[in-house]
């Protein structure tokens, strides 16, 4: 059956605001110094919410779009690819560690992909009550907990970005804590910080929220000029994509010379709205900083 991209938003809407409820039913996580969780080492984590909420939204979206196959953080095998069929993609809980610890920076992120694009996107934040939507061609909308809604980027739209110099940069650290792409994370963190390399200007300060789905979001939303990571999941970034996409942004990848990042590629720079021309010399300068290392999975 054919459904419309607004049913499948509102859909999707309605099962964020229930994993929302599921998650301050369920957490903070209190056993949070308990290892028993622990997918492959102490900081990379899956807790009862995370599957209770994946196993919700997958049964429910298979009775609805019985047709529409499905990729989540939790129960998606590794060998499963994205296919060019339309495939909802759900992270239950991106920022799995912010959640046990209760600091308030998590989301649910749901997205419906076709031929390998997102095209709705939806990403709620249950503790600060701030819904971001988005769907192709539609733009890119934030739901606050008055109800209101505000298309993005929020006013006031800050200005383009002429160079890294006065840019705020997130970046986030993943679960691994060794190697190639540790170091090059750990190095890029320094780089970034230094005044010297980015011509004299310096960048105002990296952050890392904890969630790259959210990161997506203020990048969309203008809050964040950028954001660089070479490790997550199709799961965090795909809701995030769309959204910034339609608040005017870009997704290029993480490694350098690559202006057109497969969705499973692990590797993106998000970039928010500015005039192209602009945004291509602010992707130059970062990845220039990266010399010839890249991110190798
Ligand atoms: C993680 C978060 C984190 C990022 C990791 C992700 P999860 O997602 O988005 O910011 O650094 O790469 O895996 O595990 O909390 O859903």
């Amino acid at each position: 059956t054919e459904h419309t991209l607004t049913q499948v938003r509102n859909v999707l809407v309605s099962l964020a605001y229930e994993a929302g409820r599921v998650m301050m039913v369920m957490g903070p996580d209190p056993s949070v110094y308990n290892e028993s969780d622990t997918k492959k080492n102490s900081s990379d984590r899956v807790t009862d919410a995370d599957r209770a909420i994946e196993c919700m939204v997958a049964s429910d979206l298979r009775n609805r779009f019985p047709g529409i196959s499905f990729l989540g953080e939790e129960t998606t095998e590794a060998a499963q690819k994205l296919t060019s069929a339309p495939t909802f993609v759900c992270d239950p809980i991106d920022g799995t560690l912010n959640f046990i610890h209760g600091f308030p920076n998590i989301a649910v992120s749901l997205a419906l992909t076709i031929d390998k694009r997102p095209v709705v996107g939806v990403v709620y934040n249950p503790f600060r009550n701030e819904l971001y939507t988005a769907i192709k061609g539609q733009g890119a909308w934030l739901t606050l907990p008055d109800g209101n809604q505000e298309r993005l980027p929020l006013r006031p739209i800050p200005a383009p970005m002429a160079s890294l110099g006065g840019c705020l940069v997130a970046l986030e650290w993943g679960s691994e804590r060794q190697g190639p792409n540790w170091e090059l994370r750990t190095d890029m963190a320094k780089t970034l910080m230094s005044s010297k390399a980015t011509g004299g200007a310096m960048v105002h300060s990296i952050r890392s929220s904890g969630s790259a789905a959210l990161d997506f979001c203020y990048v969309a939303a203008g809050q964040i000029d950028m954001f660089w990571e070479g490790g997550c999941w199709i799961w965090d970034v795909c809701a995030g994509w769309i959204i910034l996409e339609e608040a005017g942004g870009v997704v290029v990848s993480a490694n350098p010379n690559d202006w057109n990042p497969e969705l499973e590629s692990r590797c993106y720079l998000a970039v928010r709205g500015a005039k192209m021309r602009e945004q291509e010399a602010v992707v130059k300068e970062l990845w220039g900083l990266m010399g010839d290392r890249k991110f190798v999975f």
